[in-house]
């Protein structure tokens, strides 16, 4: 098949979350398995063309409205062709995301930019597969504007949410920059009337499929509690809506040849997370004292991830358990600053450093006992899937991608790969702290826990295929 992936962030290129690793990973696999699989990205500033090739191929100009943008589009031939559209009015922001009064534009420039270079390299996908608010008006475009064109008479659209929260809701006075001025009837009159064009919720209305990054989070965001004022529309579409896990690129993430760490460990040689964990421990100045338990964090620090939680009950454990945490990331003020009160309040135990770091995201999920994700929801998660492939006991919510992968301990049968609360409050939390210390302090029943978690397979091999499931339903559909 030929498929065509448009979307806002793609690892190592430009990356604030799950989606930059998931985009590195899935159209990789696409390609290996024999598809003519294509990416289209915005070329932002802070990526560093110098790194790779950047073949200058063609000049387009992308027209919204009364706005005209000049675009120069590079290719990378990494294993597969990327498209960057060169855009410095768009995309020279010093960030990745803005709330500035054109980010739409930003956006459905991306959209109009990637369908263009379909039709000069004469590239007909069958499938399109848009991601998040960012692409979600192709499906509308593609049904509409370039409809007549044989290129796309066979193209079906994927949307795939991979956060249902971020809906891209505009004013409705930017209309007649998206150029759907002529099919307006399309755009949900309700809403519109209200004042409000709502990105995410055309794809879910237009796009032949729509997926989002669980089997849980598929049925939660059909409820009224996750779905973000969006849950009659998926409902409406039920048959439709899917969830795929996310899976992980083990040639990134894998302990045995993990370039970002300096002692590699396998499940049958666990020596060098030992001394992982003194290194991560010394690097960032806490004193490494062998038995004292170590707790990971490694998170973007916004609501959805649930650390308000932790004052008081972080406080109070730290002060009886005596273990140490480290954390990574950067967000929200009012989290940054717990983070440093707590790193104040213990200054032996707690590190906390704000920013973004790969290189210490790996040796946190290396050199750590156990990995906290108390998020109110998870689409998916990442970072407890990586936590499990390297013995990594992870710590989570029953919530989403976090309910699908992580299973309780179980103690009598040896079964489970982590500790799992079912109510996000601090008697949760506190209980699932605690069990994982517990359990720590019985090397047997570690040694078997921490076993279960990293002989457990989330490869894109497995799920990449359900991908390829998808795209043959609805390439089939389109046929008839
Ligand atoms: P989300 O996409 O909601 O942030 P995921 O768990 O799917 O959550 O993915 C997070 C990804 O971003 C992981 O690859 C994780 O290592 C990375 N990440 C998050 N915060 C940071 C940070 N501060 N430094 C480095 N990597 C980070
Ligand atoms: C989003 C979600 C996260 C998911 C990632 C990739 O950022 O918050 O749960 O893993 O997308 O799909």
């Amino acid at each position: 098949m030929n498929v065509l992936f448009v979307a806002s962030e793609m690892a190592p290129f430009a990356k604030t979350g799950g989606l930059a690793d998931v985009m590195a990973a899935l159209p990789a696999y696409l390609h290996r398995a024999g598809h003519d699989t294509r990416v289209v990205l915005p070329l932002y500033d802070s990526i560093d063309t110098r790194k790779e090739t950047f073949e200058a191929i063609m000049d387009l100009e992308v027209a919204l409205g009364t706005h005209r943008y000049a675009c120069k589009i590079f290719r990378v031939s990494t294993t597969l062709p990327i498209y960057f559209i060169h855009c410095p009015a768009l995309y020279a922001r010093g960030r990745l995301y803005t709330s500035d009064p054109d980010e739409h534009r930003r956006f459905l420039a991306l959209s109009y930019a990637a369908l263009m270079i379909c039709q000069r390299l004469d590239f007909a996908p069958d499938i399109v597969h848009c991601h998040d608010w960012q692409a979600s008006l192709l499906p509308m475009i593609i049904k509409t504007l370039v409809a007549k064109d044989p290129r796309f008479a066979r193209t079906r659209t994927l949307l795939t949410i991979h956060n249902l929260m971020y809906q891209g809701s505009f004013p409705v006075e930017i209309g007649p920059d998206t150029n759907l001025g002529s099919v307006a009837h399309l755009f949900h009159q309700d809403l519109m009337k209200a004042g409000r064009v709502n990105f995410l919720l055309q794809g879910i209305l237009y796009a032949d499929g729509v997926s989002t990054v669980s089997p849980t989070y598929a049925r939660e965001i059909q409820t009224e509690k996750y779905g973000g004022g969006l849950d009659g529309f998926l409902r409406a579409r039920t048959a439709t809506v899917v969830g795929i896990l996310n899976g992980v690129d083990y040639d990134e993430w894998s302990p045995e040849r993990d370039r970002h760490i300096p002692h590699a460990y396998s499940v049958g040689a666990l020596a060098g997370k030992e001394r992982d964990k003194e290194h991560l421990l010394t690097s960032l100045g806490l004193p490494y004292v062998k038995g004292v338990p170590v707790l990971g964090v490694v998170s973007r620090l916004v609501g959805q991830k649930g650390f308000k939680l932790f004052e008081p009950v972080m406080f109070e454990l730290l002060r009886k358990h005596g273990f140490q945490l480290v954390v990574l990331g950067s967000g929200e003020p009012g989290l940054e600053d717990m983070f440093r009160r707590l790193q104040g309040q213990f200054p032996r135990q707690v590190c906390f450093y704000q920013g973004f770091k790969n290189e210490l995201a790996h040796l946190i999920e290396a050199g750590a006992d156990m990995f906290l994700m108390p998020s109110i929801y998870e689409p998916c998660g990442l970072n407890q899937l990586y936590s499990l492939r390297y013995g990594t006991v992870p710590i989570v919510h029953r919530t989403g991608g976090l309910a699908d992968t992580v299973h309780q301990w179980q103690p009598r049968t040896g079964k489970g790969t982590g500790f799992v609360f079912d109510h996000h409050d601090e008697a949760g939390l506190r209980w699932a702290i605690e069990a994982a210390l517990k359990t720590y302090r019985d090397p047997a029943q570690w040694q078997r826990l921490i076993h279960n978690g990293m002989t457990s397979d989330f490869s894109w091999n497995v799920q990449g295929k359900l991908y390829e499931l998808v795209y043959g339903k609805l390439a089939a559909a389109g046929r008839h």
